[in-house]
């Protein structure tokens, strides 16, 4: 029998130089607390890190989050995101995935399903919208064309295709869906799951028959402020790890809220049940 894969992903880092925050957040803090709850996981073959690995593509950045991660005993798929730099990243971790062309996406083949990995950071045109050029819509096609058929294909991308009902995030989504769409009627395949990162909101829906799945970030969230124009608003909300399983052509989500230090009690107690206050549930 073919073990389950079992990975992590993680993402909107956000990581900047040592010795900086962003609006309080120590990414340095906040990736510890996450990877010191992905070694109690009961295993995890791979990390997976969404893209906006770096607030603002510092080589500083890239440095410390190579030294964040030089003691994970698991493997790390890396994407890029809108705050992303290339160069700077690359100089990081130069055995990243790498298309051929110099964007940081992959085709992950596994016994359980295959992962693709886009890049759609735009350095190109200033903005933090997302692009898919004709050379990354290329490689998605061979990608699709060349997953085994016999077990899922997930694929990742930074930026969703979709709007979410955030106008300001909205504005700054992937501006390539229809030609997305278009590479799977080429290749004659969709993928069987989208994940994303870039909202820095949980988010799940189905967006042209294909399931997906939007994860919070690891640093500041965005405030759910539905259907409302203006400013980007952030918010302090928990973090989410998502742990996924994938076995027999089933996939599992949970997210973990990993930075969670309260009470864990017994459902069936009692005493649990007739506490004054949820704080009191400590001793259950
Ligand atoms: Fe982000």
């Amino acid at each position: 029998m073919i073990p389950a894969l079992r990975f992590a992903i993680l993402t909107d880092l956000h990581f900047v130089p040592e010795g900086q925050t962003l609006y309080g957040f120590d990414p340095r803090a906040c990736l510890a607390r996450a990877l010191a709850f992905l070694k109690t996981l009961p295993r995890v073959d791979f990390l997976l890190i969404a893209g906006d690995l770096a607030d603002r593509g510092e080589p500083g950045a890239y440095d410390s989050l190579r030294k964040a991660l030089a003691d994970l005993p698991v493997p790390v798929i890396f994407m890029l995101g809108n705050h992303d730099s290339r160069g700077a990243f690359r100089a990081a971790f130069p055995d990243a995935p790498n298309d051929g062309n110099g964007f940081v996406q992959g085709l992950h083949v596994y016994d359980q399903a295959s992962l693709i990995t886009l890049d759609t950071l735009d350095e190109d045109e200033p903005g933090h919208h997302g692009r898919l050029c004709a050379q990354r819509l290329a490689f998605l096609e061979t990608a699709l064309r060349e997953a085994p058929a016999d077990r899922p294909v997930l694929l990742f991308q930074h930026h969703p295709p979709m709007d979410l009902s955030i106008p300001p995030m909205d504005a700054i989504r992937l501006r390539d869906e229809d030609a997305e769409l278009a590479a799977f009627a080429r290749a004659g395949r969709r993928p069987d799951y989208l994940f994303m990162g870039h909202i820095h909101r949980p988010i799940t829906g189905l967006w042209r028959g294909i399931p997906y799945h939007v994860q919070r970030a690891l640093m500041h969230q965005v405030h759910h402020a539905f259907d409302q124009p203006g400013r980007i608003m952030g918010a302090v909300e928990a973090p989410d790890l998502a742990y996924v399983t994938v076995a027999g052509g089933d996939l599992l989500i949970h997210d973990c809220s990993f930075t969670y230090d309260g009470p864990v009690f017994d459902l069936e107690s009692p005493e649990a049940a007739a506490v004054a206050t949820p704080a009191d549930l400590a001793a259950h």
